[in-house]
């Protein structure tokens, strides 16, 4: 079993695009996924088809459970979307993590234990949709994966922020997790600009190897996937569909 959590503090660079698409693309492949939605906003339960009617715990329920101790049923709160994907989704109580984790002792773990219940550790994949933050929830995400996935927006000042996230990603792996890698960055909404070019050429100065050499572009069809509620990759025709499951081939090839 492999957790990879798609992480960026910086807002609207594809994060939860990312994580859909992977996560249909892998299952297209034949593994087993679980997706868990670690933000808010909740974007990636909606793209996943879900809708906050049931009475099941959400991650929020079960990170403030884990967090005071209790016992927590995580079977329960996995859900199954229409494409074979399993997902943990989110509420907007996950905004309080800050205050109802103040006080929890190794408060950086708490993911970390309830991704390591027996029902969990059968998939093969485990991707985390983090939010756009470099607090609490994302070292929580950090300290239970084994690599971090970073997508990058082909667009002026997506590189700002991107030595403040390694240094995250370092300090997690010098003090709780030295298993943690980056699997790789990943450009998105690439297009035919000047800007986009030289955010693609930095990228590869920066991390080299570690960008993968498939880059996903811009186009309208992500935004009407989030609408149908449907992966880009389970579209017959669709060119960022096409683009995602190079990415996977790519993740897979590295043996992620
Ligand atoms: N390749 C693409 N081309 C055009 N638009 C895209 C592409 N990928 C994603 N988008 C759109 O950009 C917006 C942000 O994408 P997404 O929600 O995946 O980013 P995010 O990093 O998860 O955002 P947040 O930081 O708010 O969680 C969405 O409206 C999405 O449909
Ligand atoms: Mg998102």
């Amino acid at each position: 079993m492999k957790i990879i959590s798609i992480a960026n503090q910086k807002g609207g660079v594809a994060k939860t695009t990312t994580t859909m698409n992977l996560a249909a693309g892998l299952v297209r492949k034949g593994k087993s996924v679980l997706c868990v939605d670690f933000d808010p906003q909740s974007n990636l339960s909606d793209y996943l088809g879900y809708k906050a009617q049931d009475n099941l715990p959400t991650i929020s329920e079960l990170m403030m459970a884990t967090a005071t101790m209790q016992r927590t049923d995580v079977g329960q709160s996995i859900r199954h979307n229409v494409e074979g994907v399993d997902y943990i989704p989110s509420s907007i109580l996950l905004s309080s993590a800050d205050v109802f984790l103040s006080q929890v002792m190794c408060r950086e773990q708490v993911l970390k234990r309830i991704l390591s219940a027996p029902e969990v550790q059968l998939y093969d994949y485990v991707l985390i949709d983090c939010l756009p933050s470099l607090g609490i929830l994302l070292t929580n995400a950090l300290t239970a994966s084994d690599a971090v996935l970073i997508p990058v927006q082909a667009q002026k000042f997506s590189l700002d922020g991107l030595a403040q996230l390694a240094q995250v990603i370092e300090m997690v792996k010098t003090q709780i997790n030295p298993q943690l890698a980056i699997c790789g960055v990943l450009l998105t909404m690439a297009d035919n600009t000047n800007m986009s070019r030289a955010v693609e050429e930095a990228l590869h100065g920066m991390f080299e190897d570690n960008v993968f050499a498939t880059k996903i572009r811009r186009s309208v069809e992500a935004a009407n996937s989030t609408y149908e509620h449907r992966s880009l990759v389970s579209r017959p025709k669709s060119k960022l569909g096409s683009e995602y499951m190079a990415v996977v081939e790519e993740l897979l090839e590295r043996g992620v």
